[in-house]
């Protein structure tokens, strides 16, 4: 009765609480499950950033409740974001709903999935719902190296999958505001983990054969802003990535998400300094117009964006670019759209998220007059992703025949197969001894699709 399956929704910080929760609860003596029909309980780590995700949260939960009328002792959780947003006022559609935990809470669910078996096995039915949406001081410290030597990706006993690559969280919350985003509520206030503490994560995970990080947090470009100083024009966001670079066994460095007015010198020059920072850049453009940037509270002009995209390509002529957009923004018109379009046609973009316009209630934005219907939010969407087909072929197109630096992270969705990414953050499917997962390897390129790429391992005297 300890079986859990958690159910993840949204971005890689997602994920990543997820893990954790995750590694909490196997040391509590529960089973991680990957199999949603052959669970105790289930928990569903939510997003709140468009209302269609919230939605389809809350479905799959109003589903998955009417387990609990053959199998009263069923616990369902709904953690994360959307309990925060919305905390016991989801009980008004999942009135049989266990446990609402906000995204400071995570490291509370153990003690709370004990208490709830506790009373089930001393034959007090459930009670009332756990609600826990409160915020915890220091709370960007309280999950943390969370990943157990040996523990499978769906944590079966005794499988050992070799970890290759890890998110790992240097920074909670938000506070730059933008009109439209609910991150600042759902995720709140800015806070950063200290270097220290990230750098001895790192060094272990690197001890344990992890290849390649990831440094999340809301707004990375701002890390350590209240903490620590500039030195010699450094912030503490590139002291963060060259100290991260020192670490011998970690060969990869990728970020995500930075705010474009984070990139000021230091990180371009970063860019050309530090080896181990992939040529890969995630920068969230959001609108080519400056009306709409003013108005969506982005403090940087379309000529500044550019600027940004320009400076990184002079270090770095290889740089992969991608970006987050949103269409139908409040007041957008034809003529503002048209300028989003001529900037993302501009930056060329290898990789980019479109978002239709999604009102999100408590954000200045949702009381904006001037909403923009859903045919012009569809078809704005559908030029971009247009254009951003064309980019994507036109940059594998270049590609074929090359080789690239692959690491190997696993079998695909197939399992007859291998899968990697290179350093610009593309996928490669190939042909590969297990024994080389966790390597980096030279893969030439002969295939591609739209978003995949094919290729053959150049191994001279390795087997494959
Ligand atoms: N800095 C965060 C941003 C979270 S939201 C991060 O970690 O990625 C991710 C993206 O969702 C934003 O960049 C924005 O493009 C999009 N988004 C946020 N709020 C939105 C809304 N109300 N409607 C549509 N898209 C939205
Ligand atoms: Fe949201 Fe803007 Fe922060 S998109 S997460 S408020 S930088």
């Amino acid at each position: 009765m300890n079986r859990v399956y958690i159910k993840t929704y949204g971005c890689q910080m997602n994920e990543r609480d997820s893990e954790a929760v995750a590694a909490m609860l196997r040391a509590r003596g529960y089973r991680i499950v990957g199999d949603e029909g052959d669970c105790d309980i289930m928990l569903l780590n939510t997003c709140s950033v468009r209302d269609a995700a919230e939605q389809k949260a809350i479905g799959k939960a109003g589903y998955v409740s009417h387990r609990k009328k053959k199998n009263p002792d069923f616990v369902l959780g709904i953690l994360g974001c959307m309990a925060q947003n919305r905390g016991a006022s989801l009980l008004d559609q999942l009135p049989d709903v266990d446990l609402i935990v906000g995204t400071q809470k995570f490291h509370q669910v153990p003690d709370y999935l004990d208490n709830l078996r506790a009373a089930r096995d001393a034959g007090v039915p459930i009670g009332e719902t756990i609600i826990d949406i409160a915020e915890e001081a220091g709370s960007q410290n309280t999950i943390k190296d969370h990943f157990e030597p040996g523990a499978g990706e769906n944590g079966e006993a005794g499988e050992v999958a070799p970890q290759v690559n890890a998110f790992v969280s240097i920074q909670q919350g938000c506070n730059m505001d933008c009109a439209f985003c609910i991150v600042p509520k759902t995720r709140g206030d800015e806070r950063s983990r200290p270097m220290d503490d990230i750098v001895t994560e790192c060094r272990g995970l690197a001890a344990r054969g992890v290849k390649e990080v990831t440094l999340l947090g809301q707004i990375v470009t701002s890390y350590g802003r209240r903490d620590y100083a500039h030195t010699n024009g450094i912030s503490p966001f590139v002291q963060l990535l060259e100290r991260v670079h020192e670490i011998d066994g970690i060969e990869r460095i990728r970020f995500t998400s930075p705010h474009p007015r984070g990139f000021k010198e230091d990180l371009a020059a970063a860019y050309g300094r530090l080896p181990k920072l992939c040529e890969y850049v995630h920068l969230p453009m959001q609108s080519g117009s400056n009306r709409i940037l003013k108005a969506m509270n982005r403090p940087y002009s379309r000529e500044r964006y550019k600027e940004i995209v320009d400076s990184l390509r002079a270090v770095r002529p290889d740089m992969y670019f991608s970006t987050d957009i949103i269409v139908g923004f409040p007041g957008e018109t034809d003529e503002e759209f048209e300028q989003t379009r001529e900037l993302f046609e501009a930056c060329n973009y290898d990789m980019a998220y479109i978002f239709k316009y999604s009102i999100r209630s408590g954000t200045p934005a949702a009381g904006m007059g001037d909403q923009i219907p859903d045919e012009v939010k569809e078809h704005r969407n559908a030029v971009l992703l247009d254009i951003l087909k064309r980019n994507s072929e036109r940059r594998n197109a270049v590609l074929l025949g090359t080789v690239e630096e692959v690491l190997v992270e696993g079998p695909d969705k197939t399992g007859q197969r291998f899968t990697g990414r290179t350093r610009g953050n593309r996928v490669c499917i190939f042909d590969a001894n297990p024994r080389l997962i966790g390597q980096l390897v030279p893969l030439k390129i002969e295939r591609a699709s739209v978003s995949t790429l094919y290729g053959e391992l150049v191994l001279q005297g390795v087997e494959r």
